[in-house]
C-alpha cells in the first residue's frame, strides 16, 4: 500500500469508502436508498474545495482509504455554501417533516454546514476525516495518512486540527487517542478531539 496526493479519478472510489465505513466504522449502505448522499456531506465538498489536502490510500486493487479536511473549518463553511451546496439543493431538498431516519439525517447536514462552526473552531481552525477499507485497517496506514496529512497542515502554518466521531465509534477513538489528540468536547451522541500542531 502506499500513499499519494488525491487525483479526480479517485472521487467515486473515496464517495465508496466513505459509505462502506460510514456507520461508525461499519457498512452503511443499508441506511441510505441514495449511496452518494453520504459521500455529498463528508467527501465531495473537501474534494472539489481542498483537493490539496486530500490523500489515498491504495494498492493495486485501488484506492483503500483516505484522509481529507480543510485547514480553515470558518472558510471551508463559507465556500460550501457558495460553491458547493448550490448544486444539490434541488435535487436533494430538505424533507418537510423532522428526520425519520439516517438518509434524511444526512440531508440536514448536507443543508447545514454551519453545524462544523463549534466552539473549537478558534483554536483548531483544521478539521478532517480519515477513513480505511476492512483490508487496510490495523496495519499502521491510519497512522501513516494522519502524519502526511497534519505535516500538510504544519507546512500551512495551521495551529490545531480538530475533528468529530461518533459515540459508538469506540476503535477511531482508541486510534485518535493513540495518535496524539485529545478530547475537547463529549455529548451522548459524538465526540469533538483535538491536536495542536
Ligand atoms: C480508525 C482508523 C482510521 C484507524 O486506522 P488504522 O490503520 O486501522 O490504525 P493504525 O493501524 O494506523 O493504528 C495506529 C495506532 O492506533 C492504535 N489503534 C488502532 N485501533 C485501535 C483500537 N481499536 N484500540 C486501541 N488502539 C488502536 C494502534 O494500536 C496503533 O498504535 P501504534 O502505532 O502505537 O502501534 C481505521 O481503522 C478506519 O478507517 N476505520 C473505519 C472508518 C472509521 O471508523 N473512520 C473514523 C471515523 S470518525
Amino acid at each position: 500500500m502506499f500513499i499519494r496526493p488525491y487525483q479526480p479519478e479517485d472521487r467515486d472510489a473515496i464517495y465508496d469508502i466513505c459509505l462502506r465505513t460510514g456507520d461508525s466504522g461499519e457498512d452503511a449502505s443499508a441506511q441510505f436508498q441514495d449511496p452518494h448522499l453520504l459521500g455529498h456531506v463528508y467527501a465531495g465538498p473537501y474534494l472539489l474545495l481542498c483537493p490539496d489536502l486530500a490523500f489515498v490510500l491504495a494498492d493495486e486493487d485501488g484506492p483503500a482509504g483516505y484522509i481529507i479536511g480543510t485547514s480553515d473549518t470558518v472558510a471551508f463553511v463559507a465556500a460550501y455554501r457558495r460553491r458547493w451546496l448550490p448544486s444539490l439543493t434541488a435535487s436533494y431538498p430538505l424533507p418537510d417533516h423532522p428526520p425519520t431516519n439516517r438518509q434524511e439525517q444526512t440531508l440536514e447536514l448536507l443543508h447545514h454546514p454551519e453545524r462544523m462552526l463549534n466552539p473549537d473552531v478558534a483554536d483548531y481552525p483544521a478539521h478532517l476525516h480519515i477513513d480505511l477499507l476492512p483490508r487496510a485497517q490495523g496495519r499502521g496506514h491510519g497512522r501513516a495518512l494522519m502524519t502526511t496529512f497534519l505535516n500538510a497542515l504544519r507546512e500551512r502554518g495551521v495551529p490545531g486540527v480538530h475533528l468529530g466521531v461518533g459515540a459508538a465509534n469506540l476503535r477511531a477513538q482508541a486510534f485518535y487517542a493513540k495518535v496524539g489528540f485529545h478530547e475537547l468536547h463529549r455529548d451522548q451522541h459524538s465526540l469533538r478531539f483535538g491536536m495542536r500542531l
